[in-house]
């Protein structure tokens, strides 16, 4: 049965889709069975890869809301590269929040509709990876029934540490309905070697600490590198078929961090 995570935060642009593809990634590669599923109507996920979400008949929305059109839920599912998988989201999420909320009685939970979607999906995969909108709304509910690991980046930045407490506090109010979930680590990200980072780390540092959470010990550090080359390739760093010398440390970090998080030996 797959393990289910999900990248999760409200703040924007603090690489929920970068971790997402890049562990998917290393995970694949290391021969693990692999689906992502993007559950943000930006369908970066899909973007990082070269290809456009609009252009794309079925994705999660169909899953989601039952699309009768949707015979089988697995032409939902597109291959990116071997052992690696994709349910995208595009354009059609937008709407997903209220048009749910308009029909909820059509509807037997609207909390478990992403729980019910991949349920299918999980004897296939050894991993689902969830890429998530910067919201904590109704989406972000359906994800934490249905996950089993909340993995949260954190940029050491003014005004991310009430993300973080957001995030977190959102996953604990969800424990009683499903008591198994939890944050699996809180990981540093766009780090700069400045006073105010290491301040900002440490008190997030702190914060984890007393909510018996992981702080990783690895860093992504702020580099402009990574978002050049995967505009340039058209490939998350990680699935490069050879990794230029200057690149390794990029592609690296991700492969530490399947490693500390325990999901490759
Ligand atoms: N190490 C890095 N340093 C700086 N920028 C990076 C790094 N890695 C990725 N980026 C870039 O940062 C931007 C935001 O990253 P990403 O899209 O992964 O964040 P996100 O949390 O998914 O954003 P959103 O909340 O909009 O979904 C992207 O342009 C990405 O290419
Ligand atoms: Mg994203």
């Amino acid at each position: 049965m797959a393990k289910v995570i999900a990248f999760s935060n409200n703040k924007g642009g603090v690489l929920k889709t970068s971790l997402s593809v890049n562990l998917a990634g290393v995970l694949s590669k290391a021969g693990k069975h692999v689906l992502i599923v993007d559950l943000d109507s930006q369908g970066n996920s899909y973007t990082t890869f070269g290809k456009d979400p609009d252009d794309i008949e079925w994705t999660i929305y169909d899953l989601l809301t039952n699309n009768p059109k949707l015979n089988n839920p697995h032409d939902a599912v597109l291959n990116l590269a071997e052992n690696l998988d994709i349910i995208v989201a595009n354009d059609d999420m937008s709407y997903f929040e209220i048009e749910v909320l308009l029909a909820k009685d059509t509807y037997d939970d609207i909390f478990a509709l992403f729980k019910d979607s991949i349920e299918s999906f999980k004897e296939e995969y050894d991993y689902i990876i969830v890429d998530t909108p910067p919201a904590l709304g109704l989406i972000a509910a359906n994800v934490f029934i249905a996950v089993d690991e909340v993995v949260i980046p954190f940029q050491p930045e003014p005004y991310a540490f009430r993300s973080l407490v957001k995030t977190v506090t959102a996953v604990n109010n969800f424990k009683d309905k499903n008591p198994d979930l939890k944050v699996k680590s809180v990981i540093p990200v766009k780090y700069r070697h400045t006073v105010m980072h290491r301040a900002f780390i440490d008190s997030a540092k702190a914060f984890a600490k007393t909510q018996h959470i992981k702080f990783s010990d690895i860093v992504i550090k702020e580099s402009i590198k990574y978002a050049e080359t995967t505009l340039r390739e058209n490939v998350p760093v990680t699935l490069l078929e050879e990794v230029p010398e200057t690149l390794k440390p990029y592609a690296e970090v991700y492969q530490e961090l399947a490693k500390e998080l325990e999901y490759i030996g």
